[in-house]
């Protein structure tokens, strides 16, 4: 079966040098990845670039497939049905996906919206309503009708990001990347967040890829590997 994430020999470079390097690893449906390596070791890069966002100036080399299609060479446009589809990703600091000036409830339904038009079942009005509490029940905020009526900045940094990681979810996306989701949080919100992240990628069809700089209170326990120290020799 096709992985849903396929390195083969990526490599990164800004000029000449060198920053991540030959990096080979895939993932199959189902299963969970960690990616582990010290602060500047290529992690932030590597999930960028198979997502081809990678910032303008870096260049990627070798492959990158989300389930089969090469990312790496491809024009962005191409790309943009992969995004929300194939592939979501939360960030470290869940401020940089949410709209300052968007109440939260507004900011999870346009995700919601639009993997439900894609999938040809439309949701409006109060279903969609209803299918936005029930994510951020889903995500285990409390209250979820005080916190869709919430602006971000009156949410707990734990809360925005499990708001970010619910409009990933909308995306149903075949493959979650979370880059340092829990880094930016207190410890007791990071247990909570893993729980959150594992219970979810244990859900039948899903998956998720885990990147983190220490291996953070072993949320995994059924993941298959852990993989790479260091993504540059
Ligand atoms: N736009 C850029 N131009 C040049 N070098 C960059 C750029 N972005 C990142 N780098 C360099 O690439 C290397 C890898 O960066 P990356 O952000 O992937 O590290 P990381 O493993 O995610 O680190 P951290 O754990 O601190 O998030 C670092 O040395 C960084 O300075
Ligand atoms: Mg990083």
């Amino acid at each position: 079966m096709t992985p849903v994430l396929a390195l083969d020999n990526l490599s990164i470079a800004a000029g000449s040098k060198l920053l991540v390097s030959n990096l080979s690893f895939s993932l199959a449906r189902g299963e969970r990845l960690g990616l582990i390596g010290e602060s500047g070791s290529g992690k932030s890069l590597t999930a960028l670039a198979a997502t081809g966002l990678l910032p303008a100036g870096l260049s990627p080399a070798g492959s990158a497939k989300l389930g089969g299609t090469e990312v790496i060479g491809t024009p962005n446009r191409a790309l943009d049905r992969l995004r929300g589809t194939a592939v979501a990703i939360v960030f470290q600091e869940p401020l940089t996906a949410l709209d300052p000036l968007m109440r939260i409830g507004k900011q999870v339904a346009e995700p919601l919206a639009r993997r439900a038009k894609r999938d040809d079942a439309p949701l409006s009005g109060a279903a969609l309503k209803q299918a936005v509490l029930a994510l951020l029940a889903e995500v285990a905020l409390p209250e979820p009708e005080r916190i869709a009526q919430a602006y971000p900045h009156e949410l707990s940094g734990g809360q925005r990001q499990r708001v970010a990681i619910a409009m990933a979810l909308a995306c149903k996306p075949d493959l979650l990347i979370a880059d340092e989701p829990t880094t930016a949080l207190d410890v007791t919100t990071q247990a909570e967040i893993w729980v959150c992240l594992t219970g979810w990628s244990a859900s039948a069809t899903w998956h998720c890829f885990l990147s983190a700089t220490t291996c953070p209170l072993s949320p995994t326990p059924s993941a298959r590997s852990w993989c790479s120290d260091r993504a540059r020799p």
